[in-house]
């Protein structure tokens, strides 16, 4: 944990931690998936600015926000990587607590981030890149039920992971997290650099991981794109939430759009 002395103490206030200012947020069953409060840094800049959300079980939100609104920044400390540090903020998956978890123990408890890079391991073939995944415990998804929400990655099992398509490499880079046993998954950009051919194919298997009961946090800069795939939208502005509701409120309202997303 980070300097405490770093937080302003205005933003703890307990107006600043009503739900009720979100939309659509139920009052009644406990959300699947939350995140409550985060303050985060790099360093001294103070990035994620009290970032609330919750999402529910096998729901789609798409969390959106212009270049350098802190999306990716949420994402990491979401899950628990070393930077920004979360100087304050809590995060809740089924239950169980992470914001106090290092970050390979929130994997363990089924956190599934796909960071935009994707991450993918030179040297190692695409069986091989899922086989590693498959190492420790809890195993998800076997290499078959990959292979049939993949056939692509199937016919390419052999090939070096660093060579496929940009596509091929984002569809494994889903496939290896869903080869770990994932309760939600975080996807930074995973359209990035796309043709739309190739993004309708991954939207089409991240309708049927959700299908599954899959979680899904999307960050995409195809805003529209998202949100058509998306039950719910947060949007992130100078890291603090401006908008939480349905994403077919951001689709229908073009001054919300144009404010916060430029589209
Ligand atoms: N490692 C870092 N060290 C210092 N500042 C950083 C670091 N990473 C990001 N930032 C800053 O934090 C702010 C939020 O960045 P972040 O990457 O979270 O935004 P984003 O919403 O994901 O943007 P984009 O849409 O461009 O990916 C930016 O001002 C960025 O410059
Ligand atoms: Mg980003």
């Amino acid at each position: 944990m980070a300097d405490e002395k770093l937080i302003d103490p205005a933003d703890h206030t307990r107006e600043k931690r009503d739900f009720s200012k979100f939309q659509n947020v139920a009052a009644t069953a406990p959300a699947y998936f939350s995140v409550w409060d985060m303050h985060a840094y790099y360093g001294e800049s103070y990035i994620v600015q009290g970032v609330s959300f919750t999402v529910h079980e096998g729901e789609i939100l798409a969390l959106l926000g212009r270049n350098g609104a802190g999306k990716t920044s949420t994402l990491r400390a979401i899950a628990r990587m070393d930077d920004p540090v979360i100087t304050h903020g809590e995060v809740w998956l089924d239950h169980k607590s992470l914001h106090d978890k290092k970050s390979y123990e929130a994997a363990q408890l089924g956190m599934g981030l796909v960071p935009e890079d994707r991450c993918i391991i030179q040297g190692l073939t695409v069986e091989e890149n899922l086989q590693l995944a498959q190492i420790a415990e809890p195993v998800g998804w076997s290499l078959d039920r990959i292979y049939e929400l993949f056939p692509r990655l199937k016919e390419r099992r052999k090939q070096e992971g660093t060579t496929l398509s940009g596509g091929e490499q984002q569809m494994l880079a889903i496939a290896r997290a869903l080869a770990r046993d994932i309760k939600v998954l975080l996807l930074d950009e995973p359209y990035e650099g796309l043709a739309p051919v190739i993004v309708d194919e991954i939207e089409k298997t991240l309708n049927i991981i959700k299908e599954q009961g899959i979680t899904t946090v999307i960050v995409e800069q195809n805003a529209v794109r998202a949100l058509e795939l998306a039950d719910r939208a947060v949007i992130l502005d100078t890291g603090t939430v401006v908008f939480d509701g349905l994403a077919s409120e951001v689709l229908e309202n073009e001054a919300l759009r144009m404010e916060y997303l430029a589209i």
